[in-house]
């Protein structure tokens, strides 16, 4: 069953609030939804080695496999920045290989600021049909 977009956008805004970015205080809240209509959080996790930074976008993602969910529907990504904040390259990986061409929604502390479809994101990927030649 799928939820309201706010409801989505209202749960990554959430775990924004959680955020452990303290070497470059940019703070960011995702919330998957599945295609259940459940809805996983995260944010994203920094420490000292700064490379071993996880966005809030992966965590999310890992969270929901842990806990079993498979199919996705939707992810809602919230920052606090006018324009809009898009994962990044390695979560767009991720997201591709375990969520497929979900809806990626947008958004700041005033609303949102973008729709896009993942394959627009992420064109021309590497996934698994590759892998056998
Ligand atoms: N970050 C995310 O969590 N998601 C994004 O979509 C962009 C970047 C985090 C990683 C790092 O903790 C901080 O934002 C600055 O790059």
């Amino acid at each position: 069953m799928a939820i309201e977009e706010s409801v989505l956008v209202e749960a990554a805004r959430a775990a924004r609030r959680f955020a452990v970015a303290p070497f470059s205080n940019f703070a960011v809240g995702a919330a998957l939804e599945t295609a259940d209509g459940i809805v996983v959080t995260g944010c994203n996790v920094e420490n000292a080695t700064y490379g071993l930074t996880v966005c809030a976008e992966r965590i999310a993602l890992f969270k929901a496999l842990s806990e079993g969910h498979r199919r996705f529907a939707r992810v809602a990504v919230v920052a606090a920045t006018d324009s809009p904040t898009p994962p990044c390259g390695a979560c767009r990986q991720l997201l591709w290989e375990f969520c497929g061409d979900v809806e990626v929604v947008l958004a700041n502390e005033a609303g949102v600021t973008a729709r896009h479809r993942l394959a627009a994101l992420f064109p021309h990927p590497f996934d698994a049909r590759l892998l056998n030649g």
